[in-house]
C-alpha cells in the first residue's frame, strides 16, 4: 500500500505562498508581469499564488510532457507551445510545480527566452536539489526538500494525487 507522509499542510503553503506573493509583487512593481504557468501540475499553485499578488499581472500557460507516469526525468522534453500573448518587453516568471534535475526548466527557459522577453525568472512551489544536473536556479521557491517524491496540491504520480489540498512525501 502506498504510504503518504505530511509534509506541507495547507495552512503552512498558504503563508509561504503569501511570503513569496510580496517578494514577487515588490520585484516586479513597475514591471510587466507574465505569469507562465506549467501545465498541469503548476496550475493549484499558480491560481493561489497569482490571487495573492498586489501588482497587475497577465496569465499564461504552456504544456509539456517529460515524466510519463515513471518518477524519473526522462531528460526527453516535448514543448506543446501555446503562448499567444507577444513576451516582447514583458517580464516573465516560469511558474512550475518542482524542479528536480533542472532538465525541464533549462529547456523551457531557452524556449521562452527565444520569444525575446525582457526578463525570464523561475518560480517553483518546491525547489527539489538531491538530483540537480543543472545550473538552473529557482529564484523563487515555496520550499525546498532535499529529495523523495511528493504528490498533492497538483503534483501528481501516474496523473494520481493532484487533487490533495497539502502537500506529502508518496514512499510506494
Ligand atoms: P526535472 O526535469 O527533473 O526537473 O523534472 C521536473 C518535472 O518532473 C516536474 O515538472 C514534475 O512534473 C516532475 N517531478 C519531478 N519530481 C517530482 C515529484 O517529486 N513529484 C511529482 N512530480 C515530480
Ligand atoms: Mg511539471
Amino acid at each position: 500500500m502506498a504510504e503518504l507522509i505530511p509534509v506541507l499542510t495547507e495552512t503552512e503553503i498558504e503563508q509561504n505562498i503569501h511570503v513569496l506573493a510580496r517578494r514577487i509583487s515588490d520585484d516586479y512593481r513597475n514591471k510587466n508581469l507574465v505569469l507562465i504557468g506549467v501545465l498541469k501540475g503548476a496550475f493549484v499553485f499558480l491560481s493561489d499564488l497569482m490571487r495573492c499578488l498586489t501588482i497587475p499581472v497577465e496569465i499564461e500557460f504552456i504544456r509539456l510532457s517529460s515524466y510519463g507516469i515513471s518518477d524519473t526525468s526522462s531528460g526527453r522534453i516535448d514543448i506543446h507551445d501555446n503562448i499567444l500573448l507577444d513576451l516582447k518587453d514583458k517580464d516573465v516568471l516560469i511558474v512550475e510545480d518542482i524542479v528536480d534535475t533542472g532538465l525541464t526548466l533549462t529547456t523551457l527557459a531557452e524556449h521562452i527566452k527565444s520569444l525575446q522577453p525582457k526578463s525570464v525568472k523561475i518560480c517553483a512551489l518546491i525547489d527539489k536539489l538531491e538530483r540537480r544536473k543543472t545550473d538552473c536556479k529557482v529564484d523563487y521557491a515555496c520550499h525546498t526538500v532535499e529529495g523523495g517524491f511528493l504528490v498533492g496540491y497538483g503534483l501528481d504520480y501516474a496523473e494520481k494525487y493532484r487533487n490533495l489540498p497539502a502537500i506529502y512525501h508518496l514512499k510506494l
